[in-house]
């Protein structure tokens, strides 16, 4: 028999930078209502510890949980490092999905890119998650990564160009500049942001691959599969958010380029 399920897809994130993940969530999924938390009282995660990571991750899943989702998106590529099979083991019978498998995966169907790049937060690059995952399918393949830190506070004051930019990329790439990736992952909610500039930076030679498009495939499969994909288009978009509203909806808008409502304090 045809079932659908109309409950929310849950989204969160460390802060605003999921939002580059909602964004491609509502492009390939345009009927589903989408429920998104951004942790901003706590943010940011890619300078925390994994167990601190974990224990956000979880209140965040139980609240997303208490709000009614059908899945849970963890759209931070820290919080996907650090803290995805925990929240897997914690909840066995709900879909919750990464950010890192899914490009891991489409990565694994281009065996012509032989040399991966990745870039991320001190967390997400000191976990090793993406390189574990990448070797695991490829021992062949030949990865470099390379922390970012400064990426995020750029990105979240708009500096999406210019001179200052620029400075950082060239700070923290010019040693994978020297011998470059076929591919680089931007491993970092912010760092789609920014995508134009590093391409640039490498000459446009270099295939940058965003995340969040082949987590929003990821999850349309896994609806999909379940029988659980929205037919009714009752599109009820909300933001959570566990600082103020307001800042949050001012660099939402900036991410997004359209103004945000239904944003609330939880
Ligand atoms: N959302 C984080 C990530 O994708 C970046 C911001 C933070 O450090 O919390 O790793």
């Amino acid at each position: 028999m045809f079932s659908f399920n109309k409950n929310p897809v849950g989204i969160f994130d460390s802060g605003v930078g999921g939002l580059t993940v909602f964004d491609q969530v509502k492009k390939v999924l345009p009927g589903e209502s989408v429920f998104y938390l951004g942790d901003t009282a706590r943010v940011p995660y890619g300078s925390k510890s994994v167990d601190v990571v974990k224990h956000y991750s979880l209140t965040n899943v139980n609240l997303l949980m208490a709000l009614g989702v059908k899945a849970v998106v963890v759209a931070c590529n820290t919080a996907s490092a650090a803290a995805l099979s925990f929240l897997q083991e914690r909840f066995p019978n709900f879909n919750i999905i990464g950010v890192i498998e899914p490009v891991v995966e489409y990565l694994l169907t281009r065996p012509e890119l032989k040399r991966i790049g990745i870039i991320g937060t001190n967390t997400t690059i000191l976990s090793g998650a993406y390189q574990k995952a990448l070797i695991r399918g490829n021992k062949d393949l030949d990865i470099s990564a390379k922390a970012c830190p400064l990426f995020v506070h750029l990105v979240e004051e708009g500096l999406f160009k210019g001179e200052i930019t620029e400075m950082a990329i060239d700070m923290y790439l010019s040693e994978m500049k020297k011998n470059p990736p076929d591919a680089l992952v931007l491993g970092c909610t912010h760092y789609p942001m920014l995508r134009s500039v590093i391409s640039d930076y490498f000459g446009g030679k270099v295939e940058i691959l965003d995340t969040a498009f082949y987590t929003a495939k990821k999850l349309a499969g896994i609806l999909s599969e379940n029988d659980m994909v929205n037919c009714v288009s009752n599109e009820n978009d909300r933001f959570f958010v566990t600082d103020d509203p307001n800042s949050f909806k001012a660099t939402a808008e900036l991410f997004l380029g359209y103004k945000v409502g239904n944003v609330f304090h939880i």
